[in-house]
């Protein structure tokens, strides 16, 4: 396990060290990874460092919000709105892959210019060894928001937790004293909602998987889950009062996982479910039918696209 009293001071020394003068920039996910290296260069540069947040509306309820609370401390964070842009680039794209890859590419589009903007010459990641692992491997290549030092033409990478496994970023985490919701945060992918939507990215359905999201991460939180998610897979009929409605099928998902390379469903009691259940009908009148996914990994993945 890390040192966390010897490795803080360390990693900070090693990021001025490498930085000096020059001014950097992060992009924050609201994970703990980046979350952590924003916060020991912060403490290494100060506002050299400019932590951009971009705003994908891919994101989890009250994410936003999470992020400018507990980066409020950094003066030179930038957030940008870029919802709308992100769903323009989205219309009419089905295909779960080209969705991933409109994603990554609009994103690239919205860094870069902050980043030239900032008159950045270092980019900061929050890669962790595993990372590095995978892409050396070549495993799951997809997964990380890749490209980016081939379009901004930085001088350096700084990687101050590439030799930590996440329970480290973790323990690191709460020894920075970062919110307990971003030490202890399940596991949320980088295209975010978008592939907890199947087909079409709409604002609607990205705001019945948001708070359907929401109601399962609250309900489940006993079962301590590797991950749980809720996804909109569909319609249905369904009956609202006296009418004959044909609205969203929401699917949940709750899975123990390793790795996340496998993942066995978990066992949920009915009363739990119900609960789920009519939170997210109750919630939202366009809410057909909920159902929970039994399937582990393989044959099914985790997320739905
Ligand atoms: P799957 O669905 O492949 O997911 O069983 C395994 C783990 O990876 C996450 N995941 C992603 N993470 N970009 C990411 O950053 C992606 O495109 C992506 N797809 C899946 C998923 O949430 C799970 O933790």
């Amino acid at each position: 396990m890390v040192e966390t009293e010897t490795f803080v001071p360390d990693a900070i020394e090693e990021i001025d060290d490498e930085i000096g003068d020059a001014n950097a920039v992060i992009a924050l996910s609201g994970g703990v990874d980046s979350s952590v290296a924003a916060a020991l260069a912060y403490e290494a540069v100060g506002d050299q460092l400019t932590p951009v947040y971009v705003d994908t509306g891919l994101m989890r309820k009250g994410e936003t919000e999470q992020i400018e609370e507990t980066f409020s401390y950094m003066d030179s964070l930038r957030i940008v709105d870029a919802r709308e842009r992100f769903l323009e680039a989205l219309s009419g794209v089905t295909d779960p892959e080209e969705k991933r890859a409109v994603i990554g590419e609009q994103f690239i589009r919205e860094f870069e210019r902050e980043a030239r903007d900032a008159d950045a010459d270092y980019l900061v990641q929050g890669t962790i060894y595993p990372d590095r692992i995978e892409s050396e491997g070549g495993i799951k290549s997809h997964h990380n928001v890749g490209g980016l030092p081939e379009v901004v033409d930085f001088e350096d990478i700084v990687e101050p937790v590439r030799d930590l496994y996440k329970d480290e970023v973790r323990e690191v985490a709460r020894h920075l004293g970062l919110e307990e919701v971003v030490a202890e945060r399940m596991p949320f992918p980088g295209p975010g909602l978008a592939v907890r939507v199947i087909g079409e990215v709409t604002e609607e359905k990205l705001a019945v998987a948001r708070e359907a999201c929401h109601v399962v991460e609250e309900e489940l939180e006993e079962y301590d889950p590797w991950q749980a998610l809720a996804a909109v897979i569909g319609k249905a009929t369904g009956v609202k009062g006296d009418n004959r409605v044909h609205g969203w099928v929401v699917s949940v998902r709750s899975v123990d996982s390793r790795d996340g390379m496998t993942a066995q469903a978990q066992q949920i009691d009915w009363e739990t479910l119900q609960r789920i259940q009519s939170r997210i009908t109750g919630e939202n009148d366009d809410v057909a039918r909920v159902v929970y996914d039994v399937t582990h990994k393989p044959p099914a993945t985790i997320e739905y696209e």
